[in-house]
């Protein structure tokens, strides 16, 4: 869910809170709604659908007001209909609050305030909020001390913002669920994320867990959790504000996707050297990794696959390492020996699974790959590397995956000689091939094969994509890309287990895509395929340099430029992105919002 909020002095909150919410949508479109303060109460408008049916709902008479709060939704309590949807009020209609996250104890709550006469009319758990707010208000308490007393009873993961008739502030609190600030002169902003209000200003604030903050339109203060005033620096955000947007683009995604080349850039230069003798990463200097022998990754999603991408890059450079869905990485690991370092990779750094995987880890360190500056994984880990993708918008991610490929490619090589004690045998080609990565990427994205592809299998069953070592991540991830977006079904596998269950599936309706790295193993992912082939089944190599041999084998050969074998993953990932976007455009699909899913699930 998205979280908003414009506290401002002229009466044109509902503009800004609708932008602002339209930014905010990647992270959930089931509902939507905003209160705006009045002078007695508040304005709600509210329903079940996405920013764009909110806007047209409310465009013949909208309400009036400089400040109010906004909410676009992800459900986890109740249907997306326009009851559950934010904000909710309390029983007098003059208090309005937008939650996101997961209120513990809000069945106990709602039960005490029901027998106090409270009525309720949704499923959700932030119900309990404005009845809280409303009771304490009634008990006599001004509204800073009314909204601090809700808080204080509520157990779990919350942003939250309230408005309160009458009251020109706007009332928030974090724990463990993201709130930032955005500060200006005469309009203040609070929102889950920066893009929301990053056309309106570049200052933003970064809440901590715990904080209670008061907001007017001339500024922010915050108290800790024991109610102690507590200084929040706002510091100046660099993200162009043009890069939210879709530039010309029919989607995000295939923005995203075009962006690749300045994204892989981003992430790798000043970081080597075209040479590719040296890795110069930020402030992990020679030695940052003194003592560290194994690695455990944790992430979910895209990410997991980048986390699989990197754990295959570290055992080749002799560091163990195991990737582990977050979700699954406090029951199934024991406690981490000595040496162990743990790295989360997220792209929003605000993923719930990952922050529980981090806090579960009793290893010495803690480290996160993220693109976010100041999201909450910053805070959690002790260490920090950015990957430097940019903001992405489109729920599928794409340019994200690649650069955290490329930022942890470096790792891997700055791990590997501080655990080994010297650069791997072929670092210097594998850091040359990383320069030219952004260069290869543009040729791929400008070569339009992919949609030829997906038009010659537009009316498959099911897809399927192999491939070994990173090759095996890159054809999950390209499986996990098809399935978001077109609501096909398609499953990845290593490119080996296909004849140990799989090819029963396999048919003439059922093309598999297979990715080649390039190297040695090359030749066992073509044994796999001529399996394939001798069942029927149509065959996509994704491959890089030579490919006249194979292209006798296989139906199609998808092309990408030839680079390390270590790499060839990154391009041919790029070339099933493209295959995934335009099958879901024939589709007709919502290519960057798909049913059911949100980009950052903090709950
Ligand atoms: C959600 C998104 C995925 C994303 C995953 C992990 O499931 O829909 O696209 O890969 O979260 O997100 P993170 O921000 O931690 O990379």
């Amino acid at each position: 869910c998205g979280i908003v909020a414009r506290i401002g002095a002229a009466d044109d909150a509902v503009d800004e809170l609708l932008v602002g919410l339209e930014n905010l949508e990647y992270r959930g479109y089931d509902s939507a709604g905003l209160a705006v303060q009045t002078d007695r109460d508040v304005d709600v408008r509210k329903q079940a659908g996405g920013i764009d049916d909110l806007r047209n709902a409310l465009a013949a008479d909208p309400p009036s007001g400089s400040l109010g709060i906004g909410h676009t939704r992800w459900s986890t309590h109740g249907p997306p209909t326009d009851a559950n949807a934010h904000p909710h009020t309390d029983c007098s209609g003059r208090v309005a609050v937008v939650h996101n996250g997961i209120i513990e104890n809000y069945q106990r709550l709602r039960r005490e305030l029901s027998h106090a006469g409270h009525a309720f009319e949704s499923d959700t758990d932030t119900e309990v909020i404005p009845h809280l707010i409303e009771s304490a208000l009634a008990d006599g308490a001004a509204p800073a001390a009314a909204f601090r007393a809700a808080i204080d009873r509520i157990e779990g993961s919350y942003a939250v913002a309230a408005v309160i008739g009458g009251r020109e502030a706007v009332y928030a609190a974090r724990n463990d669920s993201p709130l930032v600030v955005g500060a200006s002169d005469s309009t203040q902003y609070l929102a889950s994320d920066v893009p929301a209000f990053l056309e309106f200003t570049d200052r933003v604030a970064y809440l901590e867990d715990g904080d209670v903050v008061r907001v007017t339109p001339s500024g922010f203060t915050v108290t800790d959790e024991r109610g102690e005033r507590v200084h929040r620096a706002t510091e100046t955000v660099d993200w162009d504000p043009q890069d939210t947007g879709k530039g010309g683009y029919d989607h995000y995604m295939l923005k995203e996707i075009n962006e690749q080349p300045t994204a892989l850039g981003r992430s790798v230069s000043g970081r080597t050297d075209s040479g590719g003798e040296e890795v110069d990463l930020d402030g992990f200097l020679p030695g940052s990794f003194d003592g560290i022998d194994r690695v455990h990754l944790v992430a979910m999603g895209t990410s997991y696959h980048a986390a699989m991408y990197a754990e295959s890059l570290l055992a080749r450079r002799g560091v163990p390492a195991r990737a582990f869905m977050s979700s699954e990485y406090a029951g199934s690991t024991p406690p981490e020996e000595d040496g162990t370092l743990v790295i989360a990779i997220s792209q929003s750094g605000e993923t719930a699974d990952t922050i529980a995987a981090v806090r579960a880890a009793s290893a010495e360190r803690t480290m996160v790959a993220t693109n976010v500056v100041g999201s909450s994984l910053t805070r959690e880990c002790d260490d920090t590397l950015l990957v430097r993708a940019g903001p992405e918008i489109g729920v599928a991610a794409t340019k994200s995956f690649s650069a955290q490929v490329a930022t942890l490619s470096l790792l891997a090589e700055r791990i590997r000689r501080d655990a080994v004690g010297d650069p791997s045998p072929d670092a210097a080609a594998f850091l040359s091939a990383l320069t030219r990565l952004p260069d290869q990427v543009r040729r791929v994205v400008e070569s339009g094969a992919a949609e030829r592809i997906a038009d010659a299998f537009a009316d498959s069953e099911s897809y399927f994509f192999i491939g070994r070592g990173p090759g095996h991540a890159v054809a999950l991830e390209g499986a996990l890309k098809f399935k978001e977006i077109t609501y096909e079904h398609a499953e990845g596998f290593t490119a080996a287990e296909l004849k140990h269950g799989p090819l029963a599936l396999v048919t003439e309706e059922t093309p598999v895509f297979a990715v080649f790295n390039g190297g040695t193993d090359d030749t066992e992912t073509l044994g796999n395929v001529k399996e394939i082939r001798a069942r029927g089944g149509p065959v996509v190599a994704v491959a890089g340099g030579e490919t006249s041999d194979l292209a006798e084998t296989v139906d199609h050969v998808l092309s990408v430029p030839s680079t390390h074998p270590e790499l060839a993953g990154v391009l041919a990932n790029v070339q099933l992105q493209l295959v995934a976007y335009h099958a879901a455009k024939q589709r007709g699909r919502a290519i960057d919002k798909p049913r059911n899913l949100a980009k950052s699930v903090t709950v």
